[in-house]
Parts: structure tokens; sequence; C-alpha cells
């Protein structure tokens, strides 16, 4: 049927006016979203007359047809099977739109509309797809027993979104911290991201690191930040040495335990071996006596 339509397309002469939006139009994964597509006629027409046809402009492969008065979806490529309409309703008042369900990562790309009635005309629009960020996070590594002169990684990790974000790391004075940052992009198998941002930085005092993530095609921006207080940043503490000293005081106790045990197991021993040595005395002489 698709290859009648461009054929007949091919060989009429007049062109109609397509309307299709001509700023990308953002839609949500995971949403349904409305490719809008309108067309001039002149005069009412009858609907057994009308052809619409969308297809992907880069691959030809068939998104929607419909003519003849129904909708035409044997060559339809698969991915696409079940989740789009146009609307029925509306075709009669030159609107040819497309309602795309469950809108997917994988969906980005072209769209191609060909309207015909008499005359024909295509028009072709940009889909781009957006998923928010989960709200950033920051880690630290290591942890603990930081002191000032240490390297550390500080990790940014936000999930779930799409396309690609923008990660900036600033100070507590809000200046870019541009080096030793490495990111790492990874997508799930639907097509979303988890970013993770790393910062390696020479550990100082009372230092605030932010991580603001944005995703410039939703205008969303997430913010997390660290800042690492004395409370970090410590060398052993009182408590610390005082168990160090009481763990130092219980080994040598122990050590002078074992000593003493060990001598008062060597002696019985020994008891035990002049005892034996004087019963195989006894058994020899009795068997050299037998
Ligand atoms: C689609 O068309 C309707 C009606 O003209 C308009 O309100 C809506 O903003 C359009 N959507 C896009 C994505 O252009
Ligand atoms: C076409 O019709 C649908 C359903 O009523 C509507 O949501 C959409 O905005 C219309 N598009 C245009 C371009 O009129
Ligand atoms: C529309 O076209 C069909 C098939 O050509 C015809 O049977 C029907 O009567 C037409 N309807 C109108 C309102 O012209
Ligand atoms: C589309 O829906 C039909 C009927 O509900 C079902 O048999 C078919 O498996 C569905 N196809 C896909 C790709 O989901
Ligand atoms: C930091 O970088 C961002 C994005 O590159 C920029 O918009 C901002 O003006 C910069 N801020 C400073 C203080 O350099
Ligand atoms: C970047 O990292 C390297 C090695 O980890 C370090 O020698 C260098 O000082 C760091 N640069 C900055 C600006 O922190
Ligand atoms: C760190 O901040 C605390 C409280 O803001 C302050 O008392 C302390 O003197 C600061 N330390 C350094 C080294 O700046």
């Amino acid at each position: 049927a698709s290859l009648l339509l461009h054929a007949t397309m091919l060989h009429t002469q007049t062109v109609m006016e397509v309307q299709v939006p001509e700023q990308p139009m953002v839609a949500l994964h995971g949403r349904d979203a409305i490719l809008n597509c309108s067309f001039s006629h002149a005069s009412s027409f009858n609907l057994s007359d009308l052809s619409v046809f969308w297809q992907l402009t880069d691959t030809k492969r068939s998104v929607h047809g419909y003519s003849e008065g129904h909708d035409q979806l044997t060559d339809q490529a698969e991915s696409f099977a079940n989740r789009t309409s146009l609307f029925p309703a509306q075709l009669g008042l030159g609107n040819a739109s497309l309602l795309l369900r469950r809108v997917g990562v994988a969906d980005e790309g072209s769209y191609t509309c060909f309207v015909r009635v008499q005359d024909y005309g295509s028009a072709a629009l940009m889909l781009q797809v957006a998923a928010p960020y989960s709200k950033p996070v920051v880690t630290l590594e290591p942890e603990s027993n930081l002191r000032p002169g240490d390297e550390v990684a500080l990790t940014c990790l936000a999930y779930g979104g799409f396309p690609e974000a923008i990660v900036i790391w600033q100070d507590g004075g809000g200046r870019n911290l541009t080096d030793n940052i490495t990111m790492s992009l990874v997508a799930n198998e639907e097509g979303l991201f988890t970013m993770t941002s790393m910062l390696r930085v020479v550990l100082e005092p009372n230092s605030t690191y932010s991580c603001r993530l944005i995703n410039q095609l939703l205008g969303e921006e997430g913010y997390a930040s660290v800042t690492i207080t004395g409370q970090n940043i410590a060398f052993p503490p009182v408590a610390l040495w005082v168990t160090i000293g009481l763990a130092v005081c219980l080994l040598v106790l122990l050590i002078a335990l074992a000593a003493v045990c060990r001598r008062k197991i060597k002696e019985s021993c020994e008891e035990a071996r002049r005892e034996g040595r004087e019963w195989e005395e006894l058994w020899e002489s009795r068997g050299s006596s037998a």
C-alpha cells in the first residue's frame, strides 16, 4: 500500500501545504506525545480520498498509514506496533497529527508527515526525548580519617535521565572547578543514563564542594554538595589513644600470662616424662627378667 502511495505522490503535480512544528518537539520518556501535522484544504473532501502516511525520515520505515478511510498498518515498523493512532474525527478538519504512546529514547529522530487528497505535500519534524534525572548525590571517598593534604575523590551521581546532562563542580566561593574531573555515562536497557562525575581534590579544611547537574532539554537543574569540616578531618582523637594504650596493656598482660602458663605446662610435662621413664624402666627391668 505504501509503495502505491509513494508512486501516486511522485506522479501528482500540485503541492499541498503541510505544516509541522519547526522547532524540535520534546517528549517525555514514558509519556504519550502528539506529533502535530496539519494540512490546508480548499473545500470539504471525502475522507475516502484522503491518504496520510507517517514515516521515519532517515530510514523510510513506516510509522502509521491511512488511506481509503482506514488505518493501513501492514507494513508498520514493529517498534511502533499498538503505539500509534491518528485522530479520525480531526482528519476532515485538516489535522493529520499522530498520537505516539509510551515514548522511548529509541523514538528520537525525524518524522515525515505525507498527506494527499487531490494534491499532496509533506513536512518533517524532529522529535527529541527527555527524562528528568534523579536528585544528584555527592559522596566522598575515603569517608573518614581524612587529613589536610589528602587526595580525595568526590563523586556526584544521578540516574534515570536523558539526554546527557551538564555537570558543573563548584567550590564554596562559587568558582568553577574544572581540573581532574572524570565523567561516566551508562545507559540502562531503556536507554536512560546514569551519570557519574568524579572530582579529585587535595583536601583543605572547611571546604565545600557542590555538584550542579543541568538537563538543558528540560531546563531542569539538580544540586548537591558536601562540606568537609573539622569533624571529617581529624588526627586520632584522645579516645583513640586511650583505646590503643589499653589494648597494648592487655596484650602485654596476655603475653606474660602465656609465658607463665607455658612454664607451668613444661614443668608438668617434664614431670610426666620423668614418671614415664620410671615406668618404662620398670617394664624394661620386668621384661628382661621375664
Ligand atoms: C500542536 O498543535 C496544537 C494546536 O494547534 C498546539 O496547541 C500545540 O502546542 C502543538 N504542539 C506542538 C508540540 O507543537
Ligand atoms: C489535532 O487534534 C488533536 C486531538 O484533538 C489535538 O490534540 C492536536 O492539538 C491537533 N493538532 C493540530 C495541529 O491541530
Ligand atoms: C465518499 O466516497 C465513497 C467512495 O468513493 C462514496 O461511496 C461515498 O458516497 C462518498 N461520500 C460522499 C459524502 O461523497
Ligand atoms: C498488539 O496488540 C495485539 C492485540 O492486542 C497483540 O496481539 C499484539 O501482540 C500486540 N503487539 C505488540 C508488538 O505489542
Ligand atoms: C561556571 O561554568 C558555567 C558553565 O560552564 C558558567 O555558566 C558559569 O558562568 C561559570 N561560573 C564561573 C564563576 O566561572
Ligand atoms: C590532578 O590530579 C593529579 C594526580 O591525581 C594531581 O597531581 C594534580 O595536582 C591534580 N590537579 C589539581 C588541579 O587538583
Ligand atoms: C572552620 O570553620 C569553623 C566554624 O565555621 C571555625 O570555627 C574554624 O576556625 C574553621 N577552621 C579553619 C581551619 O578555617
